[in-house]
């Protein structure tokens, strides 16, 4: 894989007071990046959450689009009774999964590790700005979303945001689970990979519909003044992890097409399945 451009990181997580903390390590400073540098060695607290969302979500992109569609004709088919808790693992400033869970879901848990993302992503959920509109609609191509009469009203009322760490997620906890862009993206380390992807299936139940989203090959990227770091994966290596974990897996990629995102990845799976009963 490619190195990460080396920076200082910063402080990492504190507590968020308002709610239960999910666990979470230690503190580090000024510690210079390389491959062997972990989670809780990058400055999550300063990830700035307007320059991601707007590069990412003001728009409907069309790689985004495909995930959805993909994710949004795979969930459709579970938890017809909508009672489900559902989990969405290191939201960041993107609402997507979470709208795409919502007719499944009378809860929806948002873990987040830094606290920029958690501030915003507790504002948003009450009242989700119009870019998430062209979103929503994608989603009400399949009539079970449309059944939703208000997805702004739905969201507020049924979703927490808390402050966590994929490293210290309880077991067994959710019944519907979603994880966008995460676990390749959040440490340069194959085992916090790894791990990350491990302890995502595992903190769901036995038999839940799950969808993920991974960078293919990802080298790091910018978020405003910092450079974060990636795992370059591939297909194999994501199927070779979750299949002692999971049934029914669908693994899907998109090439980098017309419109790169940025330099440094060559494409986006999704990744849609079961866990596998234990
Ligand atoms: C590349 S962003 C993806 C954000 C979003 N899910 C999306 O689809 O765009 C990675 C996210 O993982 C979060 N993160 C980093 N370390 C984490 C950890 N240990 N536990 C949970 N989330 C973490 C970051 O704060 C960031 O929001």
């Amino acid at each position: 894989m490619a190195e990460p451009q080396a920076v200082q990181a910063g402080s990492s997580r504190s507590s968020d007071g308002a709610q239960a903390d999910l666990g979470g390590s230690g503190q580090a400073r000024g510690c210079r990046t390389s491959t062997s540098t972990r989670n809780n060695q990058f400055p999550w607290d300063e990830f700035d959450t307007t320059y991601y969302l707007r590069k990412n979500y003001n728009d409907l992109r069309w790689d985004d689009r495909q995930i959805l569609e993909t994710v949004r004709d795979f969930l459709v088919n579970f938890r017809p009774d909508g009672q489900a808790a559902g989990l969405d693992l290191g939201s960041g400033p993107n609402l997507y999964p979470a709208l795409a869970m919502l007719p499944l879901c009378s809860e929806i848990t948002l873990v987040e590790r830094a606290l920029s993302n958690v501030a915003w992503l507790k504002q948003e959920v009450t009242n989700f700005a119009p870019n998430w509109n062209q979103f929503w609609e994608l989603l009400c191509e399949q009539p079970r979303y449309q059944a939703v009469a208000d997805p702004r009203t739905a969201l507020a009322e049924r979703v927490t945001v808390q402050a966590g760490d994929v490293f210290g997620l309880p077991p067994r906890r959710w019944q519907v689970g979603t994880m966008f862009f995460v676990a390749e993206s959040i440490s340069p380390r194959q085992d916090e990979f790894e791990a990350a992807v491990r302890q995502f299936v595992r903190a769901l139940t036995d038999g839940a519909p799950f969808a993920a989203a991974f960078m293919e090959n990802s080298s790091g990227y910018d978020v405003g003044h910092h450079r974060f770091p990636a795992f370059a994966v591939e297909e194999n290596h994501i199927r070779s992890i979750l299949a002692p974990e999971a049934t029914d897996l669908r693994i899907s990629r998109i090439g980098v097409g017309r419109e790169v995102l940025r330099p440094g990845y060559t494409g986006m799976i999704t990744v849609c399945g079961r866990v596998r009963a234990g």
